[in-house]
């Protein structure tokens, strides 16, 4: 299927590694010029080099932090007018609300609920002029399926999700569509730092981590790049009638009917 955005432009957070790299891979695939944004500057740089090699797009990169004023502003300066937003950075570790203070709730409310919004806020209103866009936020099944441990995942990115309810609304008009993307178990470097927090005597990592993966319906984790693919084709040019869903790529481990 051809996707119909060749030649469209990307902008996309956290995507040196994990989940937002193989998003933006998957849309390179398709014709798509990318930016990406990440902290780390080598890992970033090299990344940057390999989809350019695999895909002949053009490539920006953006060394920074999308939590804050400042690595927003180089994003958006970098990728001025991007038709395809993917909002996607850490998440927290586990642990138990008790140990939480209001730093770590505002900093969690930074990265996994006000961070998409004012990305958001910076880039819609041209896509909705220019008749297309497509914004995706990287959220986790964690606002359907509560995980006990990741109290400030549970907390923090349902007020996103609620947000983006509404705000779909009022964009879908102009051809500017805004998803969720609720993963499960992937298998990546930030599911690996989750399992070796929840490592406690008598339970090894490689013991905790097996279990994980044959505890899902699928019998494993997920591969980043089944979540790219799907990527591709909600940012393509059919996915026009698909908004404000909060779409599960889990395996099949959400335990409900609907
Ligand atoms: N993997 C899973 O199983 C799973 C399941 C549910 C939800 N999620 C969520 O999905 C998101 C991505 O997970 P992942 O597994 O792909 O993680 P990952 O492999 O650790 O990759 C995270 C990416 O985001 C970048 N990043 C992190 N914080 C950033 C920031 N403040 N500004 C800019 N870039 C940032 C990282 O690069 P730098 O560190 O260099 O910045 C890296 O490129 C996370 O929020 C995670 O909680 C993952």
């Amino acid at each position: 299927m051809d996707l119909g955005i060749r030649g469209r432009k990307a902008l996309l957070s956290g995507a040196s590694r994990g989940l937002g790299k193989a998003c933006a891979l998957a849309l390179a695939h398709e014709g798509v010029d990318v930016t990406i944004v990440a902290r780390t500057r080598d890992v970033l740089e090299k990344t940057g080099a390999e989809i350019a090699q695999a895909t002949g797009v053009k490539v920006t990169t953006v060394a920074g932090d999308i939590t804050t004023p400042q690595g927003r502003s180089a994003a958006v300066a970098a990728c001025p007018q991007p038709d395809i937003l993917l909002n996607n950075a850490d998440g927290p570790l586990p642990g138990d609300f008790r140990a939480w203070s209001r730093d770590d709730w505002i900093a969690a409310l930074d990265a996994m609920m006000l961070s998409p919004i004012e990305m958001m806020r910076l880039t819609v209103d041209g896509m909705m002029a220019r008749g297309f866009g497509r914004v995706l936020n990287i959220v986790s099944r964690s606002v359907k399926i509560p995980q006990i441990e990741l109290g400030l995942s549970n907390g923090a990115r349902s007020g996103l999700v609620g947000f983006v309810a509404g705000l779909a609304r009022q964009t879908v008009g102009r051809n500017v569509t805004i998803n969720n993307l609720l993963p499960g178990i992937f298998d990546s470097d930030a599911q690996r730092a989750h399992v070796r927090a929840l490592v406690e005597p008598g339970k090894s990592f490689e013991e905790l981590w097996r279990a994980r993966g044959e505890a899902n319906p699928a019998r494993r984790y997920g591969r980043p790049a089944e979540l790219g693919a799907y990527c591709a084709f909600l940012c393509s040019e059919h996915a026009g009638f698909i908004t404000g869903q909060n779409l599960l790529i889990d395996g099949g481990s959400y335990p409900g009917t609907y």
